[in-house]
């Protein structure tokens, strides 16, 4: 299916905050993910369909020659099809380019689809968070992950 990978803009907030809400069950405030995506140090970046409708979404935190994902999903009716990993290595071959060395990120040790897609991608696991996340009434463990990037000169 064809589609486009394209920065984020305030335009896109109503939609990247219809797939946060539809897959995160803490999702990010509408405010906070406007903040985010508008920073200097963050970069947000979406996956859109031919109908220049938002599939996918990602926001990432730069600091010098380290970057973090801080939010990525992909809309709950169209996981599992590729989009996710198309916005993953479109990403990481752009902070190549930029100069990142080492990409970070937390992930819920249940997670088996982001764990699977990170750990295809080359990310190694770090540090284990323990009971970072909340779940219900209770807590659970994150998995710090690494994946260090080749620089590329365009
Ligand atoms: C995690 C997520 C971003 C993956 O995106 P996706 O488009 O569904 O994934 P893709 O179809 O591109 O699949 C790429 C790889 O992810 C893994 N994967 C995706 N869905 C999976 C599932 N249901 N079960 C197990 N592994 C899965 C596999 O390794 C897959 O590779 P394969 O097709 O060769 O098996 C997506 O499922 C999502 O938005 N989840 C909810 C939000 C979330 O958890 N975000 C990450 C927070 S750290």
């Amino acid at each position: 299916m064809p589609y486009q990978i394209l920065p984020l803009s305030e335009h896109n907030l109503s939609k990247i905050m219809e797939i946060e809400r539809e897959v995160f069950e803490y999702p990010w405030s509408a405010s906070q993910m406007k903040d985010s995506i508008l920073s200097a140090h963050t970069e947000g970046w979406g996956l859109f369909d031919q109908n220049q409708k938002l599939v996918a979404f990602m926001v990432i935190s730069v600091l010098f020659d380290e970057a973090e994902i801080i939010n990525f999903a992909v809309r709950k009716s169209q996981q599992h099809q590729g989009f996710g990993q198309k916005l993953l290595a479109y990403l990481l071959n752009h902070l190549s380019y930029k100069g990142i060395e080492k990409l970070f990120l937390e992930v819920r040790i249940t997670n088996t689809p982001a764990v699977s897609i990170y750990q295809k991608y080359g990310f190694q696991q770090i540090s284990v968070r323990k009971n970072y996340y909340r779940v219900g009434d209770s807590y659970e463990d994150a998995l710090v992950l690494q994946a260090e990037l080749q620089r590329k000169e365009s």
